[in-house]
């Protein structure tokens, strides 16, 4: 299996790291627009194989995407990160340009290839991918519901202190404020988180979930990696092994949840086809209002984007 990361900043080259190091592809090619910087974060990374002993061949290049030909499985991770203060959203003009060229080359050399956006805005990037890419919108969709979750398992693990490895949850929506954890799919071991916790403390733990992005950008002064290289890693593992997961992911809607033409972060089945199957749960009326609200969100930022194309 090939699998290309496009983008070596900090998101980009964890990803590339966990790939080789947990021998999910067996060849793993890192681009970048900077001068030698894929060629050097892909030397470091080969150079921890004798070390953390794999032997997934890591590979870098300068922009010369005949290096990334045939890849099964693509990560888009280009553009530029949030600084404090500023909202996912606040990125889209600078890296919409960025993410239609890079999908642009990637389907050129890859025709076959299954594309996971994670580019911020993430919900926009994914759909600004699916427009230039021209593909079946079952292999173009994007990586957030994975890491929400995850942030949301590990602040409940913290307060339960148990394994987060016990932790399950679906979580759904946009990749933003507006997201929506679920408490009524959330468990431990089974037993249903509300049994386990107070109501006023899973609240204030879905709320710093929502705002968990932001929490590493004010501490650190430019977003995660460890976790979103992580996410977008166990994505495509779940791709290149066939393992049918189920991950919430930003995927296109047509009818699903009563939406169209709308990538938005729904619960569904990824293998090696992409996404196999949208779950649909059967949402209650709260949780109806604040997808609806979620929905919201995001089309406003895709309205942006369908105006800056129709202006272009
Ligand atoms: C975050 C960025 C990667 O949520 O969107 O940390």
């Amino acid at each position: 299996m090939k699998v290309t990361v496009v983008g070596a900043g900090n998101v980009g080259a964890t990803c590339a790291d966990v790939l080789a190091y947990r021998e999910i592809a067996n060849e793993i090619v890192l681009l970048d627009i900077k001068e030698g910087f894929a060629e050097g974060k892909a030397l470091d990374i080969w150079q921890t194989s004798p070390i953390n002993q794999y032997d997934s061949r890591v590979i870098g290049s300068t922009n010369d995407y005949s290096k990334t030909k045939d890849s099964d499985v693509v990560v888009i991770t280009s553009g530029l990160p949030r600084k404090p203060g500023m909202s996912r959203d606040d990125l889209i003009a600078t890296n919409a340009g960025i993410v239609k060229t890079v999908t642009e080359n990637i389907v050129l050399h890859s025709p076959n290839a299954i594309i996971i956006v994670v580019s911020n805005p993430l919900d926009v990037m994914t759909y600004c991918a699916y427009l230039n890419a021209k593909i079946d919108p079952n292999k173009v969709f994007g990586m957030a519901g994975v890491l929400d979750t995850a942030r949301y398992r590990a602040f409940l693990a913290t307060e339960l202190n148990v394994s987060p490895k016990d932790i399950q949850a679906v979580l759904m929506g946009g990749h933003g404020d507006t997201m929506v954890p679920l408490p009524r799919y959330t468990t431990v071991a089974g037993i249903p988180v509300t049994e386990l916790i107070e109501e006023e403390k899973l609240n204030e733990i879905i709320e710093r979930t929502k705002f968990g992005g932001g929490e590493i950008v004010k501490l650190l002064g430019t977003s995660a990696w460890y976790a979103p290289g992580a996410a977008a890693a166990q994505m495509v593992e779940a791709i290149v092994r066939d393992q049918r997961r189920i991950f919430p992911v930003c995927a296109w809607l047509q009818g699903e949840y009563g939406f169209s033409n709308i990538y938005l972060g729904v619960p569904v089945i990824l293998g090696k086809n992409g996404i196999e199957k949208i779950i649909e749960l059967d949402l209650n009326q709260e949780e109806k209002v604040l997808l609806a609200e979620s929905v919201e969100a995001v089309k406003s930022v895709m309205d942006v984007l369908d105006a800056m194309n129709a202006n272009a």
